[in-house]
């Protein structure tokens, strides 16, 4: 006799992508970060994933995973494999059989990591599906919700768990912050003009990553330079803080930019050594500072675990940037392509 009444249902959730302005960049344990870790959470960047469950008969947990309209047993066996991890939460994952589709919003050739808009997806729809089972409300309104799902996410993708929120997100411990390891929380006391942040995600590159950030993390281990690194992000992380409260937009795009060269210096001296950089992302980033320069605009970088340019500026410059963006970078990306993003509000529920 099943401790569980499952029903048959479904649950499908938008999720967006984060870019960590403080990088998550070494792990340890079950998906701890080493350092602590603050992002904008985007939006035009996410997942759409639908999830029809029922009670199983025989056969596996995922039966069926459809992306963009066609199967993928592979990634069907991914999932499989993430929700055998985490029966130890949700019992009734040896019981129920789900049917997932999902579908992102950007190419899958674009560059773009997709894991923390799909897995926060994933977390998203397995946290309703256990409150439905379970017969208690469901809403993204009670932190202690978001804060289950930020954890569950976390343990599909560490930065996954920024991806919650709306806004900014901080995860992972710090002496002087109320934070935590196992899930991440909506930062507070934010000035106004992050919440406009633009990130024009600039295509150097679509070819997949030659290592992927789940190997880099792991050699972050024998990095000889890791304890120093650690130590550098916690300190970002207080200057970071105090910047945001401030508005000082300044201070925020050279942290940036300092922190995206940290995280490639990193790779850069690790055993072995790794360049995920491309020659097309160094000439971007002369072109930024030259017409920073030149012109005064607070336009920075941000770089992910690959070779794109993330152009970071709030609205109030959208306008003058925009024109020379078009003008000066766009011919440096790959057929042009720009993903035009903006710091946004978060999941939102499709069904
Ligand atoms: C460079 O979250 O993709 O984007 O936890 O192994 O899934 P796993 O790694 P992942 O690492 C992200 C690294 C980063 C920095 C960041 O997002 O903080």
């Amino acid at each position: 006799m099943s401790l569980y009444h499952i029903d048959q249902g479904r649950v499908a959730w938008r999720s967006p992508s984060n870019i960590a302005i403080v990088k998550y960049w070494g792990k340890h344990g079950r998906q701890l970060p080493r350092n602590a870790s603050i992002s904008l959470t985007l939006s035009a960047a996410h997942t759409d994933m639908y999830i029809d469950y029922g009670p199983r008969v025989v056969g596996r947990m995922v039966e069926d995973f459809q992306f963009a309209g066609t199967a993928k047993p592979a990634f069907a066996d991914k999932i499989e494999l993430f929700c055998n991890r985490i029966t130890d939460r949700f019992g009734w994952l040896d019981k129920v059989s789900l049917s997932i589709s999902s579908n992102n919003s950007f190419p899958h050739s674009s560059g773009i990591a997709s894991s923390a808009s799909s897995m926060s997806a994933l977390a998203l729809c397995l946290v309703e599906i256990d409150r439905k089972i379970n017969d208690v409300p469901f809403s993204l309104d009670d932190l202690e919700t978001l804060c289950l799902i930020s954890d569950t996410a976390r343990l599909g993708s560490g930065s996954a768990c920024r991806s919650v929120y709306p806004q900014l997100a901080i995860w992972g411990h710090h002496d002087d912050l109320p934070t935590s390891d196992v899930h991440a929380l909506p930062l507070e006391h934010v000035h106004d003009v992050f919440g406009t942040y633009h990130d024009d995600i600039c295509i150097i590159s679509d070819r997949e990553k030659s290592v992927s950030s789940t190997a880099g993390h792991q050699l972050m281990v024998d990095n000889p330079y890791a304890a120093a690194r650690y130590q550098q992000a916690q300190d970002r992380v207080s200057a970071l803080a105090d910047i945001l409260r401030r508005g000082d937009v300044v201070a925020f795009g050279e942290l940036a930019e300092a922190e995206a060269l940290s995280l490639h210096g990193m790779m850069m001296c690790s055993a072995p050594p790794y360049l995920l950089i491309e020659p097309g992302t160094v000439e971007m980033i002369r072109a930024i500072h030259a017409y920073r320069s030149q012109s005064g605009v607070p336009v920075y970088f941000s770089l992910d675990a690959g070779p794109n340019i993330h152009l970071l500026y709030p609205t109030e410059v959208a306008d003058v940037v925009a024109s020379w963006r078009d003008e000066v970078l766009r011919p440096m990306c790959i057929d042009g392509r720009i993903i035009q993003d903006q710091v946004g509000s978060g999941p939102q529920r499709l069904a």
